[in-house]
């Protein structure tokens, strides 16, 4: 039987308006509309469209959003110098620096220096640590999209066995940590692998929920899954011009249990889990007894 589609779009849409609601109310409250700051360097096409993307989303969503457009060869002190600014005006409440920056920056530098409280991505180290002692400040965005869509699924994460292919700081390692976490969607058994991992496939096949964040075309075949598994698609990878995920969609939906497309799966959450960010980022600023 071919596998349920988990429709993130569709699951973002109510996520957005819900926030939008939200949004209006706080700013009925307090006479703050929350601001996003996104930063994009240099002229890499699918930057360009995820900052656009990102840009439109949150005009939608009742908030207010600037985009810094700065050339390819921005220097790390230029960079820095706005950095510093966006952190220093009252009206910004969430900074973003798209990735990946151009190679004469220093990318950990830079996400080092954006404010804690402004960190809507959850990419500076204090946010990690929390994230990691179980008490997150801002949740990072597409894990946490990812887990949103195993809630609303209501797909069984306590005790299951989920395997996450891919180790990156921005999907890999935080939605491992999330899910070993105790508590709601949560309280998994999780391994993490990786290019050096050996026997991939006799891994991946004992996952419950098989999570492919890796950034190579159709990567996951259905040799590497479990008849019956949760697969959540992480990849955007554009092959002669048509979007793939890592995971070969036709052979793996005719085995998986439940499967997101791509585009259409995890992509859309990922957004709306930014606007999330940016209405709590919103909050911590403005109302200190919520930081
Ligand atoms: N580039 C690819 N994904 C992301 C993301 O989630 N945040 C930022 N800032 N850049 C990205």
């Amino acid at each position: 039987m071919a596998a349920a589609i988990i429709d993130g779009k569709a699951v973002a849409e109510r996520r957005r308006t819900a926030l939008a609601e939200q949004t209006a109310a706080f700013t009925r409250e307090t006479q703050v509309v929350p601001h996003l700051a996104a930063v994009l360097v240099g002229d890499d096409p699918a930057s360009g469209v995820y900052v656009k993307s990102k840009h439109a989303a949150c005009e939608k969503a009742g908030m207010k959003s600037t985009v810094h457009r700065l050339p390819g060869a921005t220097t790390q002190a230029e960079l820095m110098t706005l950095v510093q600014q966006l952190n220093a005006d009252s009206l910004v409440h969430g900074i973003l620096v798209q990735l990946p920056l151009p190679a004469q920056v220093d990318t950990q530098a830079i996400l080092d220096a954006v404010d804690p409280l402004k960190d809507v991505d959850a990419f500076h180290p204090e946010n990690v640590g929390l994230l990691v002692q179980g008490r997150p400040r801002f949740l990072p965005c597409t894990p946490h999209g990812i887990q949103v869509l195993l809630r609303e699924y209501a797909v069984p994460t306590a005790g299951a066995h989920v395997v996450v292919v891919g180790r990156s700081e921005i999907v890999g390692k935080p939605i491992g940590m999330m899910l070993v976490q105790k508590g709601a969607t949560a309280d998994a058994t999780v391994t993490i692998c990786h290019s050096r991992t050996r026997e991939l496939a006799s891994i991946t096949r004992q996952a419950d929920i098989l999570i492919a964040a890796i950034g190579k075309p159709e990567f996951i075949t259905a040799e590497m899954v479990q008849p019956g598994a949760t697969v959540i698609d992480v990849g955007i990878n554009r092959v002669d011009g048509k979007l793939v995920g890592d995971v070969a969609f036709g052979p793996v939906s005719a085995i998986a249990g439940r499967i997101t497309p791509v585009p259409g799966g995890v992509g859309p959450m990922t957004i709306a889990m930014l606007l999330e960010n940016t209405l709590t980022a919103a909050r911590l600023q403005t109302i200190p007894a919520n930081r």
